[in-house]
């Protein structure tokens, strides 16, 4: 068997790197409220460290390395780091996911530095909305920094909506509308149960179906065809748009059984499951003079304990994750 595949016959091609546990926002479905445990800089993996995980993994079979965080653009020297990634042999796709908050200011740089693809979160089209959300009023900066990324070519820009009952339900005829006017792929995440002390409940879940529901009601959606290298999104768009719509139905339709990816934490740990606490550190190998080889090992070690799929309802009973999503990278 390929070194990649893990026992459930899926080929394990694309890693998430979460370069940092931090961020400069403070989303109610991502971060606790309450005691929010920090890394120190001394336990953060090093970009030259990543960049040894990631060279391994490109030959165990990664061909695909999104870049995450908690927020990635507030992590000193990125630039320099994205630069040497998107020159790494075997990689064939290096994309990033924002908040986009510090997007207008690095949105050249991170172009020049290869940059093509960029997942930005956006759950409201309204600016004091967008500040109870995520506790800060940067609703202006997020769209200054997608007209920036848009003129400079970055293509596609996918917005990561999650869809919250209460919330932001009012507002998907304007994200449909944003999707035609605008080349941006708007996905609409279903609210996931992640994080110790999360403010999920079921009253504020609401099902891709449900959107999808809703927004035929505004135009006819189009099928468009799943492509080898997409995300978990199921594409569609309106008649004449420029952009697309996207549901990320990770609790109706779990997309485990064509689950593709490994995530890499800033703490230098590989996590085989969004929904699952099971890791393999491969920090203490790194520190302690490993070679490539070793490395290759633990990488086949965090595929082989990949779960069939997730238990999410465990979750949604009140189970809890050790980290918030603002440290796993979602
Ligand atoms: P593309 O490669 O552009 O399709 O990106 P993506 O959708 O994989 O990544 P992005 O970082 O934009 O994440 C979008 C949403 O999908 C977030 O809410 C993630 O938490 C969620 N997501 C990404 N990977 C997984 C996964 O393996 N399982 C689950 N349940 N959700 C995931
Ligand atoms: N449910 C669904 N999506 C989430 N994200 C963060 N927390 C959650 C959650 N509880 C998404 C954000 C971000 C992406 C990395 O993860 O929208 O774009
Ligand atoms: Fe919000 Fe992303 Fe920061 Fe979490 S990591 S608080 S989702 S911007």
């Amino acid at each position: 068997m390929a070194p990649n595949v893990d026992d459930y016959n899926r080929e394990i091609t694309y890693l998430r790197v979460s370069v940092i546990d931090r961020c400069n926002l403070r989303c109610i479905y991502c971060q606790p409220v309450k005691n929010l445990k920090l890394l120190h800089h001394a336990d953060i993996l090093t970009y030259e460290e990543i960049l040894r995980v990631v060279e391994a993994a490109t030959q165990m079979g990664i061909s695909k390395v999104r870049v995450t965080g908690g927020e990635p653009l507030i992590r000193r020297n990125l630039l320099n780091f994205l630069f040497r990634l998107c020159r790494m042999p075997g990689l064939n796709e290096v994309s990033i996911t924002t908040n986009g908050v510090l997007l207008k200011q690095k949105a050249k740089a991170i172009f020049d530095a290869g940059v093509r693809r960029l997942n930005v979160s956006l759950d409201t089209l309204n600016p004091l909305k967008y500040a109870k959300i995520t506790g800060r009023p940067c609703f202006e900066d997020v769209w200054g920094g997608l007209e920036a990324a848009e003129a400079i070519g970055f293509s596609p820009i996918k917005l990561n909506v999650v869809a919250m009952r209460g919330v932001n339900d009012n507002e998907f005829r304007r994200f449909a509308e944003l999707s035609v006017r605008k080349p941006y792929h708007v996905r609409f995440i279903e609210y996931m149960p992640v994080g110790l002390d999360s403010q999920w409940k079921p009253e504020k879940y609401i099902s891709s179906d449900e959107i999808k529901c809703k927004l035929e009601s505004f135009g006819a959606l189009h099928k468009i065809p799943r492509s080898p290298c997409d995300g978990p999104a199921e594409r569609y768009r309106f008649e004449s748009a420029r952009g697309e719509i996207g549901f990320i139905s990770a609790l109706s339709h779990h997309f485990c059984p064509s689950c593709n990816r490994l995530r890499l934490l800033s703490d230098g740990k590989l996590r085989p499951c969004l929904f699952s606490d099971e890791e393999v550190d491969i920090k203490t190998a790194l520190r302690s003079g490993c070679s490539q080889e070793d490395i290759k090992a633990l990488f086949h070690e965090a595929i082989s304990r990949k779960p069939e799929r997730h238990h999410a309802e465990m979750l949604q009973k009140g189970a809890e994750l050790l980290h918030p999503m603002s440290a796993i990278g979602g």
